[in-house]
């Protein structure tokens, strides 16, 4: 019986991939083989040693030691881009919340009284105020070219948006990615005084921190629209509601919420509403629930943040025995002359890495004992070995 101990509430969509025969799952449970969390803080948490995997049902994995977990040979998961439809769809409305000033119109509209003949001539007389502009044509900047980057520059190239997009950081994979009509930004800097609207889809890291500060936005074209459904911190929000304040800049719309921006004009804040619809909740706990169990059951490693994507089928009438190691030469002379010692045959084997990180899949012909996880876990640089 496996124990999964869940650290926040995990969607039952994602929980459901563990049938109840084979699994235990609680919020507490003494001896975990895997945690599932969202949010959970757990850098100042003790590790059981019974952990085997830490599934991170989002994107983001600040929240988790990992490499406190590298060092114990324990992979961390996570669902990149589960969440991206969501976020491009709140990003998507944003845009045209800020264009069309839906939020003031709305208030307008709901706060008229008198007879529905006055309340007709007074919204005509009154509506003026909310006219503003449609979105083909326009000019928008995409900074971040990841998961949710590429969704959004796709769906405003759909509604005839011309999109930038800047990310220094692109993989030849993600590019494969994006439309070839994206054009790409020379610089940061360059663009800004290009842009109607510009979006950030980028991880908060020193040198995202205050990317868009008070120097960068006098370089912006008067009257754009920022878009942050990133993190706060990327925007120098201070900066921002000055010029919102003065008009340089027309709507800064984010998901953000803080006392520098509370009661400044011309600013969208959701409360943190990205990724939280419930689709976005059971895409997350569904891909990471089904990685965890594949690793727990049959040690493959699929979205892993500190390990590399190893995939085996387990051949029939074997035994599979799985190393995670630091990356170091002869680790694989090392882990086979110990089965070899130990008379095992090896039927098939399958070796990766990943920065410092390597992990071995080997199915053998017979029982693996006791004594030969010893030996292997004796071998310098291995860090954990698991028999399934
Ligand atoms: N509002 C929310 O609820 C919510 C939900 C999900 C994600 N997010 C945020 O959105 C961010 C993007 O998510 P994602 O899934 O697309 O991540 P991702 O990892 O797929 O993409 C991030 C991209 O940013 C690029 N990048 C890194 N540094 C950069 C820089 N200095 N300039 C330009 N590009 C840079 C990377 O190369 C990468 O392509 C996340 O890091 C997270 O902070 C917010």
């Amino acid at each position: 019986m496996n124990k999964i101990l869940t650290l926040n509430n995990i969607s039952v969509a994602g929980l459901e991939r563990f049938p109840r025969d084979n699994y235990e799952i609680a919020s507490e449970i003494q001896h975990p083989e895997a945690i599932l969390l969202r949010s959970y803080k757990m850098h100042d948490m003790d590790i059981p040693e019974s952990l085997k995997a830490v599934g991170r049902a989002g994107t983001g994995v600040n929240n988790i030691p990992v490499d406190k977990m590298s060092m114990k040979g324990i992979p961390v998961f996570n669902a990149p881009g589960a969440n991206a439809n969501a976020v491009k769809e709140l990003v998507l409305a944003g845009m045209l919340m800020s264009a069309r000033h839906i939020g003031p119109a709305w208030e307008f509209a709901k706060s008229q009284e008198g007879t529905d003949e006055q309340i007709s001539k007074a919204v005509e007389a009154g509506k003026k105020n909310f006219g503003g502009f449609e979105l083909p044509g326009k000019t928008l900047v995409v900074v971040g070219l990841g998961a949710i980057g590429r969704a959004v520059a796709k769906v405003a190239e759909d509604l005839g948006m011309n999109v930038i997009g800047f990310d220094p950081g692109l993989t030849v994979e993600g590019a494969w990615k994006i439309s070839s009509s994206v054009k790409q930004a020379a610089s940061f800097d360059a663009m800004l005084p290009e842009v109607d609207f510009i979006s950030f889809h980028v991880p908060l890291i020193d040198v995202t921190r205050n990317m868009l500060n008070a120097d960068r936005i006098k370089l912006l074209k008067k009257g754009a629209t920022i878009l942050n459904f990133a993190r706060g911190g990327i925007i120098d929000d201070a900066a921002m509601a000055e010029a919102l304040k003065s008009g340089h800049v027309y709507g800064y719309v984010n998901d953000f919420a803080n006392n520098t921006l509370k009661d400044v004009p011309n600013v969208i804040t959701l409360p943190h509403l990205g990724a939280s619809t419930q689709d976005a909740e059971d895409n997350c706990a569904i891909i990471v629930s089904e990685n965890v169990k594949d690793y727990l059951e049959n040690g493959n490693i699929k979205l892993s943040v500190n390990f590399p994507e190893v995939n085996m089928p387990k051949c029939e009438g074997c035994y599979r025995v799985t190393i995670a190691n630091s990356n170091e030469p002869n680790m694989l002379g090392q882990i086979s002359s110990t089965l070899a010692d130990a008379g095992l045959n090896i039927s098939d084997m399958v070796n990766k890495s990943k920065g410092d990180l390597a992990y071995t899949i080997v199915d053998v012909n017979d029982q693996i004992s006791e004594q030969v996880v010893e030996a292997l876990k004796a071998i310098d640089g291995v860090l954990a070995v698991r028999v399934l």
